[in-house]
């Protein structure tokens, strides 16, 4: 029996190798072996990218030169015909010739090049030889240019892959006609080409479409619907085509979906109870669309999904609880919606939860303390909703929590410091934004990883003790608490070398234990120590320091040069303190430096200079200081200046009308200084193309008003249609260890009007305003100023102004403030001004004017205190008639107003007052806000508006 068996396998392992040598006699043949051999010769192999294995180091002539023997190299058996070349992966590297010898194996039915890299040169021209091919994947291979027509006639291919070609994009002009004849496709993968054109409608047809991934190729139009009824589509990638909108079919999907992708679309509508039907769905993202009306039930149903990712949508109402049957899912991304419910009990049966994000919701429920089910739970972001209570103790049994963020939710109560410890993987905790504190004894201080902790308004009183334990901190946020006392040297004890951000700003501190001012960080780029009671000398910004803001204290003393040795600085705001002596002229050679704010001190002698070329500051803030002299020269090396504050302070210079040469300045103030002599008393060319804000008040300056100036503000003269507010900002760049910190910092500035200092914490990119009062100038207001088309407020008043006043001026639509009062101006009020409908505050008393006062809309509601000491004026409100007749009669509600139009003086609110008929808007102007009966509800429902507007 034994020996039988033997036998038996003896003659097989025979026959079987009599099989084997009667096939392999088809050796490859010597076209296609050379053909190999040459494209090896003609391209490189270098270790780049996603290489793995260099296939083409085996291939060689030597010896038996099988090519069908060679790494990714596959022969029919019985032609002995190169069929098969997978090089993907092989550190190919190199421009692909134009004439490549891959266009002579004509035989081949699969080509994969993907993860190489071809130097973004063309896919080269030929493919057409190549008609058997049946899978062509040129896929992660930096291929660049327009993809070759003849592609488009290999009617045998079942699946092409060009994507991910990233960096210089490939494109394709006509995709219609590209994919009309390769009907049989079952993958088509095009992600990141650009198309630039809708999707073609005869995809519709492509019945045998498994895979359809068009991500990023700038689709736009809409998604037929005919797409989700493709009978066999399983996956569809849609994703960052901002451009592209599209429908969840209603009544019915066709496709076996299992992967639907639509990110980062113009996708709307509601999410239809039909996509319960998706049984096969495993996984939908869908985030950054459009998607409103609330979560359907039915998605309960999708007992395969494993990733549902629908953020930054319009979705509300509950979720449903449903979604407990869920039980795959193992990234449930939610935030950035209005989801509301007040129970997250459901949550606890999913419990293969990797990530959990719901933040930024309604939600209003406690934490369930059944949370501790979530034994995978890695990241879990619950930030922003309306929970409230306390934080369940079992929270910290979830050991494998990396992210545990829960900063604003209301949240109260004492945390044991020793349960933050009991979480060995935590890097990241937030709990800003609640009302806690935490014990004060602690024991198990062992080694943590958290390096980053936000505490930022949480109502603390002192410094928690454990942070003085965590050895890998990197990040510290107790910003807006009630902190008192000294900053105790415990706080930068074991870890001084991981800080790189400490904020401590808006505490109630007052000064350093011992009074250190030697801060001893020596990685740290970010402190923030503003706005406490610090009073102190200026501690010496630790040496890596990029942004150190102090502002807001009660420092004294002097800036020490040694200061100048911080070299790193980008950001230095000392502004509001009571620092006194010279500013170190050192600091105008700071090379990075783009933020300097010295304003509200005692600084005394020059404004130092900059040295050539190394200047990139685009803010310099040095207002209510005691500097004298002229303003230096050197500023204009600084090209990138958008913001020059010199106001309150003794300046002795004529105007820098060489500041015209920086492109970008928006906001000149040099408003109560001793500047003086005309402003354009010389020929130079004139040009503030950027120009917002001009403050000149409060000065000497005498001549004529500057007409060359006033004529190059080209920003002031085209009113933007930006449908959002956007601040006037800088947003400098602070490197923090793994990420790179962009810190929004927005301009504010103070206007004067009226003897009223109006403060402007923001200042919105669409404020205009020219301010020249209290000087000495003389002649016309020049007819031109009409030009200046989105002024929001002008004021020449106490000047030696003569004439008459322009009827240009009714052309700046949107002025809310006009103020003329204290000149010789003579003649009647164009009866024009009347068409002003944001004018809000309007001033000509103290003149010579005469006539009538015009009236209707806005001018019916100013006092008659804007026209006071005006011998010849009459009409209401003035007690004076008119001798002929009464004033003039409304003008004719002709023009039309725009209700998005905003008002800018005060920028969190939107004020509509309802006139008879005509609505129009009026600003919030320096607030003056008047409110009558009939306005009140209306002010009630914009007020609603702007909430909505500011989300
Ligand atoms: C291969 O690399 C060499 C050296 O970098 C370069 O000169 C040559 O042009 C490359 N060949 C191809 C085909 O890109
Ligand atoms: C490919 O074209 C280049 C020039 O364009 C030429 O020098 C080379 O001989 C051609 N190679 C083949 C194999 O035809
Ligand atoms: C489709 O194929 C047919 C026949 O092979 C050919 O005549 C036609 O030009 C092709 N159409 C396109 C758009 O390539
Ligand atoms: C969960 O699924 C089961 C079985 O399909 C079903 O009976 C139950 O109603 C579902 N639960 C919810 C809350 O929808
Ligand atoms: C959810 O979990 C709870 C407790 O773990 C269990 O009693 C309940 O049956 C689960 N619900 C479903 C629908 O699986």
């Amino acid at each position: 029996m034994a020996a039988l068996s033997l036998y038996l396998l003896l003659s097989w392992v025979f026959l079987l190798s009599l099989f084997r040598t009667g096939f392999a006699e088809a050796l490859c043949h010597e076209d296609e072996s050379s053909a190999l051999m040459e494209f090896k010769r003609r391209i490189n192999t270098t270790d780049v990218g996603q290489c793995i294995n260099p296939k083409v180091h085996s291939w060689s002539l030597d010896g038996s030169g099988d090519c069908c023997s060679w790494g990714g190299v596959e022969c029919d058996e019985v032609t002995g015909r190169v069929i098969t070349l997978d090089l993907s992966s092989s550190c190919l590297s190199g421009t692909m010739s134009p004439n490549t010898t891959l266009f002579r194996l004509v035989h081949l039915e699969s080509l994969n090049l993907a993860f190489n890299s071809f130097d973004f040169s063309p896919i080269p021209y030929g493919f057409s030889n190549l008609s058997r091919l049946q899978y062509l994947n040129l896929s992660f291979s930096d291929f660049s240019g327009e993809i070759p027509h003849d592609i488009s006639q290999l009617s045998e291919l079942i699946s092409l892959d060009l994507s991910y070609n990233r960096g210089e994009l490939l494109h394709l002009p006509n995709m219609g006609d590209f994919v009309h004849n390769l009907t049989g496709l079952k993958k088509l993968d095009l992600s990141f080409v650009n198309l630039s054109s809708s999707l073609p409608p005869i995809l519709a047809n492509f019945s045998s479409l498994t895979l359809l991934g068009l991500s990023s190729c700038g689709l736009n139009g809409e998604l037929p619907v005919s797409i989700f009824q493709l009978p066999n589509l399983e996956v569809l990638d849609v994703v960052g085509n901002s451009n592209l909108s599209g429908f969840f079919p209603k009544p019915h999907w066709g496709s076996p979906l299992k992967y639907l992708y639509l990110s980062s679309t113009n996708f709307s509508g509601e999410i239809p109870t039909s996509i319960g039907n998706l049984s096969l769905l495993n996984e939908l993202k869908a985030g950054n669309c459009y998607f409103s009306g609330s979560l359907p039930s039915s998605m309960g149903n999708l007992s395969h999904l494993t990733m549902l990712d629908l953020p930054k949508n319009n979705l509300q109402g509950q979720i449903p609880v449903s979604f407990v049957n869920l039980t795959q899912l193992s990234k449930l991304r939610l935030y950035s919606n209005n989801l509301s419910g007040d129970t997250l009990e459901w949550i606890v049966n999913l419990t293969k939860l990797t990530d959990l994000d719901i933040a930024d919701n309604q939600l209003s429920s406690g934490l369930p303390s059944s949370f501790e089910n979530l034994k995978q739970l890695r990241i879990l972001y619950l930030s922003h909703n309306k929970l409230h209570g306390n934080i369940p103790s079992t929270l910290w049994n979830l050991k494998n929590l990396q992210f545990l963020i829960l900063g604003s939710l209301n949240l109260n109560g004492t945390l044991d410091a020793n349960d933050l410890f009991k979480l060995k993987n935590l890097e990241d905790l937030r709990l800003s934004h609640n009302n806690i504190s935490f014990t004060k004894t602690f024991i198990n201080a062992t080694s943590s990883k958290l390096a980053y902790l936000h505490l930022d308004s949480c109502n603390l009183t002192e410094f928690p003790q454990f942070i003085g334990y965590l050895s890998k901190l990197v990040v510290l946020g107790l910003s807006h608490n009630k902190i008192q006392g000294t900053i105790p040297r415990w706080i930068w004890n074991n870890r001084k070398e991981s800080l790189y951000l400490v904020d401590l700003s808006n505490n109630l501190l007052t000064g350093f234990e011992n009074n250190q001012t030697n801060l001893p960080f020596p990685n740290l780029k970010y402190l923030d120590i503003s706005s406490n009671l610090l009073k102190t000398i200026l501690p010496i910004p630790p040496p890596l320091v990029e942004l150190y803001n102090i502002s807001n204290n009660f420092l004294f003393g002097e800036i020490p040069t040694s200061i100048c040795e911080v070299s790193s600085l980008v950001v230095l705001d000392l502004s509001n303190n009571a620092l006194n002596g010279k500013i170190p002229p050192c600091l105008g050679s700071i090379g990075p430096l783009t933020l300097l704010n010295l304003a509200r001190n005692k600084f005394h002698g020059m404004i130092p200079r900059v040295y050539p070329n190394s200047c990139t500051l685009k803010m310099i803030d040095l207002k209510e200081n005691r500097l004298r002299g002229i303003v230096p020269r050197s500023l204009e090396n600084c090209r990138m200046l958008e913001y020059l504050n010199l106001g309150d302070n003794q300046i002795n210079d004529t105007f820098p009308f060489w500041l015209s040469k920086l492109a970008y300045l928006n906001i000149i103030v040099l408003q109560s200084n001793k500047f003086h002599g005309p402003i354009e008393g010389h020929l130079s060319q004139l040009n503030f193309t950027s120009l917002h804000i001009l403050d000149l008040s409060n000065n000497s300056f005498n001549g004529k008003l500057p007409s060359k100036l006033l004529g190059s503000c080209h920003a002031m003269k085209v009113i933007d249609g930006q449908d959002k507010l956007a601040y006037m900002s800088i947003s400098p760049l602070i490197n923090i260890t793994y990420m790179i910190v962009g810190v929004k910092m927005t301009y504010a500035m103070t206007l004067m009007n009226k003897g009223t200092e109006r403060k402007y914490e923001k200042i919105s990119t669409i404020l205009m305003a020219i301010d020249l009062s209290c000087n000495k100038f003389e002649g016309f207001i020049p007819e031109l100023i009409g030009d200046l088309k989105s002024l929001r407020m002008l004021n020449l008043s106490h000047n030696f102004l003569t004439g008459s006043i322009p009827p240009s001026l009714a052309n700046l639509a949107v002025l809310e403030s006009l103020d003329l009062s204290l000149n010789n101006l003579v003649g009647e009020i164009p009866q024009q001004l009347a068409s002003l409908t944001f004018l809000e505050v309007f001033d000509v008393s103290h003149n010579q004017l005469s006539g009538p006062i015009p009236r209707g809309t806005q001018f019916d509601t100013f006092g008659s205190s804007s026209f006071a000491m005006n011998e010849g004026l009459c009409g209401s409100p003035l007690p004076n008639k008119c001798t002929n007749g009464d004033n003039t009669p409304p003008p004719p509600s002709s023009f039309k107003v725009d209700h998005e139009e905003e008002s800018l003086f005060d920028l969190d609110w939107k004020i509509m007052l309802a006139g008879t008929g005509v609505g129009f808007l009026v600003g919030v102007v320096l607030g003056n806000l008047i409110i009558d009966e009939k306005s009140r509800w209306f002010l009630h429902s914009s007020k609603r508006m702007a909430k909505g507007w500011n989300r």
